[in-house]
């Protein structure tokens, strides 16, 4: 299985409810190695290019304001099949929908409100990544 890393944002419900240890505690119990981390609060401009790829959808204004709500803490995640093996802990996008065990089944409030994001493809991870950090922040 390859080394490889991904981007991961614990959301505003989460930084508000003062549970990012918890969850950051779920992704290292699944392997993945945090080697870079920062706390920022977004604005407008940056989370409209983070989702530039959501911006036809109908939700994309809301994702926009929710993102731009609060602090989030932004990573970068390593380990063998990180992609996958993040969006495995993280659980399906609606928590209703999460099996037990997973991040958004133990904490998200709701389709919006669900506490952490994943890059899901190597293209998207990459892009991710070089959008939120520089290549002197990442220490692995
Ligand atoms: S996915 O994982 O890309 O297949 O999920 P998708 O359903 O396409 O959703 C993409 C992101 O948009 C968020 N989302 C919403 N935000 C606000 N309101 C509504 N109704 C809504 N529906 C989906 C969802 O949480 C995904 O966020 P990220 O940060 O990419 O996980």
């Amino acid at each position: 299985m390859a080394m490889e890393r991904t981007l991961s944002i614990i959301k505003p419900d989460a930084t508000e409810r003062n549970i990012t240890g918890l969850i950051v505690a779920r992704l290292e119990g699944a392997g993945l190695r945090v080697v870079a981390q920062k706390r920022v609060w977004w604005k407008k401009k940056q989370a409209e290019e983070f989702y530039e790829m959501h911006k036809k959808r109908d939700f994309f204004d809301e994702l926009v304001a929710f993102m731009t709500s609060g602090p989030i803490v932004v990573q970068v995640l390593e380990g063998e099949d990180a992609i996958k093996r993040n969006r495995s802990v993280m659980g399906a996008t609606n928590p209703v929908d999460a099996d037990p065990g997973t991040i958004r089944k133990d904490f998200a409030i709701s389709l919006q409100r669900n506490s952490v994001h994943g890059s899901d493809t190597p293209e998207n991870a990459k892009r991710e990544i070089d959008l939120c950090f520089k290549k002197s922040e990442i220490v692995g």
